[in-house]
């Protein structure tokens, strides 16, 4: 039966929601550490025939590839940021290596934990803020994959290239990955809609407003997910997504203290705007 009014919605407020939020102004709700969503986002990392949260198989084996061409020595002691489920830190150690994985998802963590006693390998997990690492001097590569580097706050780039900086051994290096200005008009999308009983951001009925904003003078995109439900307040989720050209990265990476030593845009496979020479990888090390 359809009803004509709908008395428990403030469309007012749903109104003042959608307008274009202030640069960086944050959501209401984080979705990587929430409990239920953290159930979906682990499914999805663990699903082989999809790109999101994790990226493909052939992904990961082609991107791990690049980052090892580089220092193909053994035994390498690698720090994987926002390691999730643990899927490349898995493939890290079946090459031989150490590996370190810190990850705030207590869910994902909590998987990634259990897969080492199944899998009995030696896999170090943290569950833990990535910006409040604190090591010295003990790693050879650290990687932060996904284009994870793109969500942080420019203060939080700089503050994890500081820890970073710091964590690596002489001669180490940081890989990472990072969207880049190719596409943007794909990259930025459409807005839209989703009306379900019970869906990825909530167990009960929802209504969704998915819009995206672009900040050309920032170079960051919005992605804003407002969830409505009956009687309660809305949710909004936000992800701040930063977009660099090759030497924008070079002039942040410099001003942190790093250069770069290798880049491609040849890692990933061809795709969507997200895959293919869309993204590029870079490795960096110490200008000293
Ligand atoms: C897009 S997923 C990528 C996961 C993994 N790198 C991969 O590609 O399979 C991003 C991951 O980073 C984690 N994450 C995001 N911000 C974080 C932070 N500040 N500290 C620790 N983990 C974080 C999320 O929980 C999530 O598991």
């Amino acid at each position: 039966m359809l009803h004509s009014n709908v008395n428990d919605m403030d469309i007012t407020n749903i109104i003042a929601l959608s307008n274009r939020p202030k640069v960086f102004e944050k959501g209401s709700h984080q979705m990587w550490t929430d409990p239920y969503i953290s159930k979906n986002l682990l499914e999805i990392h663990l699903n082989p025939e999809i790109n999101l949260a994790s990226r493909k198989p052939d992904s990961i084996q082609a991107s791990l590839d690049w980052i090892l061409d580089f220092n193909s020595d053994s035994q390498l002691n690698i720090l994987d940021l926002g390691c999730g489920p643990g899927l490349y830190a898995e493939e890290l150690v079946k090459r031989g290596h150490k590996v370190t994985g810190i990850d705030f998802s207590e869910n994902s963590i909590r998987y990634a934990k259990e897969q080492v006693k199944i899998k009995k390998n030696q896999i170090n997990y943290i569950c833990q803020n990535y910006l409040e690492i604190e090591y010295e001097n003990l790693f050879d590569i650290i990687i932060l994959i996904y284009t994870d580097f793109c969500i942080l706050l420019p203060e939080e780039q700089e503050l994890l290239l500081a820890k970073i900086k710091k964590a690596l051994k002489p001669g180490g290096v940081f890989a990472f990955d990072f969207n880049n200005d190719r596409n943007l008009d794909q990259k930025v999308g459409a807005k839209n809609w989703e009306a379900v009983e019970q869906g990825f951001w909530s167990p009960k009925p929802y209504l969704c407003l998915s819009e995206p904003f672009h900040y050309p003078e920032k170079k960051v995109l919005l992605f804003q997910h407002t969830v409505i439900q009956e009687n309660k307040t809305p949710k909004v989720y936000r992800f701040w997504t930063h977009y660099f050209s090759m030497s924008d990265m070079e002039k942040l990476l410099d001003r942190n203290g790093f250069k770069i030593l290798e880049s491609s845009d040849k890692v990933l496979p061809e795709g969507d705007c997200w895959l293919g020479n869309n993204i590029s990888f870079v490795i960096a090390g110490s200008k000293e």
